[in-house]
């Protein structure tokens, strides 16, 4: 049932679309989830840009096909090579850390700027289709791959326990996931697992893992990302499982503020810790973590809560008066030294630059 992608109320659901009259993409709104499930119709490139830099899509191969939608609205409107250009480069300034979002436009750029502008549009479309088709089947690999590594770890006991951090699930890609498609590839092998979900301040991402655990029927607890240490030390948790917004050449891991605690806290345990990410997430131009631009985003994320009340009506409320200095990086990295291994889609490896261009022969030349 699994392989046909991730159900929401027994259908299976993408979470981008593109609208049969090629004039529109819709998009699941992820700012209102955990608490209400809203589709948004995108018609402009501009649009686009606003659903990635407020995170109504987000994670870093939707950033990605998203991004491509956009270019393919922009030239549906007009396609000479200043649009192109324009739209590329309004794209590419959304968000900077997640690689996926500069190699889907650098991909659309090499299959655009030899076309006449007559061919533009059409071809954006289909270019950008076959890059969510391409997510869905590398998210396909990389839960064969996973569940074949965490088979050789914990399941002997009967029991699996995973943590995760962030989310790297279907609701971060087209379908399934990375860090969580070998979660529910074991959950849909009829293993026991169950996953330790972190809040994930201050987006809470992790409350969109554990609404999606829960609508596929996975086991899973929430805990406070300050719980995390706790838990790892406890013996409890058979390893940590996250995805990636940018790998660097050497293995070093860019992914949502507070992975590397995580990493530091499941080395002291002796817990393995994995980073799942498809060939998009890997930047070889890019020599190490150092060299990968960390988001700042808005102070007013910390500063004020999003929720709704207890009668049901969505809103926020203010934390923290405005006076409060806040800093608000959306990525840490972590070091190849603390990472048990990569999972790709081209199989598992260790995070070092041999190991990657074992996997990648073609990036030898970057
Ligand atoms: O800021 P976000 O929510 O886009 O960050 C998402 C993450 O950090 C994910 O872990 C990463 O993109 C991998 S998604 C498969």
């Amino acid at each position: 049932a699994r392989m046909a992608g991730m159900l929401i109320n027994g259908t299976p659901t993408r979470t981008i679309q593109p609208v049969a009259d090629a004039r529109a993409v819709d998009i699941i709104d992820q700012t209102a989830l955990p608490h209400v499930y809203r589709i948004l119709r995108l018609r402009t490139l501009a649009e686009v840009a606003h659903a990635i830099r407020s995170m109504q899509v987000r994670g870093a191969p939707l950033i990605g096909v998203a991004a491509a939608y956009g270019v393919a609205l922009a030239l549906t409107q007009r396609a000479d090579d200043a649009t192109l250009a324009a739209a590329i480069e309004t794209l590419a300034a959304t968000r900077p850390t997640a690689v996926n979002l500069r190699w889907a436009l650098a991909r659309l750029q090499a299959v655009l700027q030899t076309l006449p502008p007559s061919a533009r549009a059409d071809a954006a479309w289909r270019e950008a289709g076959t890059l969510a088709e391409e997510d869905v089947q590398q998210c396909r690999r990389i839960a064969a791959h996973g569940l074949q590594l965490l088979r050789a770890g914990g399941e002997q006991k009967g029991k699996l326990e995973i943590m995760t951090h962030c989310n790297a699930g279907w609701l971060a890609t087209v379908d399934y996931g990375t860090a969580l498609a070998p979660v529910y590839a074991a959950f849909d092998a009829g293993i026991d697992v169950h996953v330790w979900v972190s809040e994930t301040r201050p987006r809470n991402q992790g409350l969109l893992t554990a609404w999606e655990l829960g609508r596929h029927g996975v086991p899973r607890t929430l805990i406070a990302d300050n719980a995390a240490g706790l838990l790892l030390q406890s013996g409890h948790i058979d390893a940590v499982m996250v995805g990636a917004d940018r790998v660097a050449a050497n293995g070093d891991v860019a992914n949502k503020i507070g992975t590397y605690l995580k990493a530091l806290a499941a080395r002291a345990a002796a817990v393995p810790f994995y980073v799942a990410a498809p060939h998009s997430t890997i930047d070889f131009a890019c020599p190490n973590g150092a060299a990968i631009p960390i988001e700042e985003r808005d102070a007013d994320e910390l500063r004020i809560v999003w929720g709704c009340d207890t009668a049901g009506r969505s809103g926020c409320l203010r934390q923290v008066t405005s006076d409060v200095a806040v800093a608000n990086p959306a990525f840490d990295v972590t070091p190849a030294s603390l990472v048990s291994a990569l999972i790709s889609e081209r199989g598992v490896c260790a995070a070092s630059s041999d190991a990657l261009l074992a996997l990648y022969p073609e990036a030898r030349h970057v």
